[in-house]
């Protein structure tokens, strides 16, 4: 189905306001300030925080905190943890046509700040998917984004032709940056002009909003944002894994099944956030900032980078109350900086960057 004027799935009940700047307050959000409560409320809805409602592409919000791909399966076992209404939306595991075994253990190896996986998109496959695992996440009335994933231009066309018009379903996140797979996945996602052939060809069959998840394994990332846009991308998110490995030194052989895999967490904080900055200042489109997101002060950078809402991932595998942490957290932290609501704070250190620094504050 093509995309008719105004038919916009999800259309947001509110525009996301543009006004950004009011001042920084004189307290920053302290490093370390992310862990454990804040001195702003203990429920991080309260009435006298900041505003925490976003706008993700016509998906409205209630905060900006998604949960990323992969690191909270299809949300069941999580939310035996915490109730799912308390982050702004889930993104589920990467869904194919097919259902997939993913790839022989060892999969996951812990680094210093951080972790390699190689999962290889195990999941049940998209029927299932529709028939027992939407109907589940709907229940809890938050945005279910669906991460789609392929081999072929054709099998993610199919995957969103699937999802077009099912229930609880708000948006698309499509994997052009899959690092663990032998086909499709990061091979698109290297390549600008494949991945806008993916994206030109799940754009024809849905009007779903569009996310573009893009991989950090490229040169210029800029390049295959720009192509994603023109192919009818609502939004990018950045990053998906750090191509690695790990190496066993007593079996004398790489670590992981699959001999690479993706690096996430903390170690690739200041990758992400790079790329957010970059993305942020040349392409015109909401971006989902994530990598290594572990506090509420991490969270509260990427936005300043420029990221609309952010996604936490590896942080829920060490610390499954993580994201309803760190909504908290970023709700304090941003009250303790003055902010009266997150859409403030959206790119504003573009524009700080643009001032010259402070006496006695260069950088060597
Ligand atoms: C175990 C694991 C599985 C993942 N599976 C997927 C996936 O299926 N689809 C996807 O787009 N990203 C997947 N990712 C990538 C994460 O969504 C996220 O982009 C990445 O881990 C960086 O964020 P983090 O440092 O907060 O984990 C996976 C990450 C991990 C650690």
């Amino acid at each position: 189905m093509a995309c008719e004027e105004g038919l916009e799935h999800g259309a947001g009940a509110w525009p996301c306001e543009e006004g950004r700047g009011q001042g920084a307050g004189a307290s920053a959000c302290e490093e370390g300030a992310g862990q454990g409560a804040g001195a702003w409320p203990a429920g991080p809805l309260g009435p006298a925080g900041p505003d925490l409602r976003a706008d993700l592409a016509g998906i409205p919000l209630a905060n900006p905190v998604l949960v990323a791909s992969g690191t909270f399966g299809y949300g069941r076992e999580m939310a035996r943890w915490f109730d799912l209404r308390l982050v702004g939306g889930i993104v589920t595991k990467g869904t194919t046509l097919a259902p997939r075994a993913g790839n022989p253990p060892p999969r996951i190896a812990e680094t210093p700040a951080g972790l390699l996986n190689s999962i290889g998109l195990e999941n049940p496959g998209v029927e299932t998917v529709i028939r027992e695992e939407i109907p589940f996440l709907r229940q809890f009335g938050v945005p279910i984004i669906v991460n789609i994933a392929g081999e072929r231009v054709e099998e993610y066309a199919a995957l969103a032709a699937k999802l077009d018009g099912v229930e609880g379903v708000s948006g698309l996140e499509v994997n052009v940056s899959c690092p663990n797979v032998r086909a499709g996945g990061m091979l698109f996602g290297t390549d600008p002009a494949a991945s806008a052939a993916v994206v030109r060809a799940v754009r024809a069959v849905t009007c779903l909003p569009l996310l573009v998840k893009l991989t950090p394994n490229v040169t210029d990332i800029v390049a295959v944002a720009r192509a994603a846009r023109e192919a009818g991308a609502d939004a990018l998110t950045l990053i998906n894994t750090l191509k690695g490995m790990a190496i066993d030194v007593r079996r004398r052989r790489p670590l992981l099944g699959a001999i690479s895999g993706g690096l996430s967490g903390p170690a690739i904080k200041p990758v992400a956030l790079r790329m957010v900055w970059e993305v942020a200042a040349a392409v015109d489109l909401p971006i989902v900032g994530c990598g290594g997101i572990m506090t509420g002060r991490d969270a509260v950078e990427f936005l300043l980078a420029g990221a609309t809402v952010v996604a936490v991932g590896s942080a829920t595998l060490v610390d499954p109350l993580a994201a309803p942490r760190i909504v908290t957290e970023m709700a304090a932290c941003l009250a303790g900086e003055g902010f009266r609501s997150v859409r403030e704070v959206v790119g504003l250190a573009h524009r700080a960057a643009l001032e010259p620094l402070a006496e006695g504050s260069e950088q060597s």
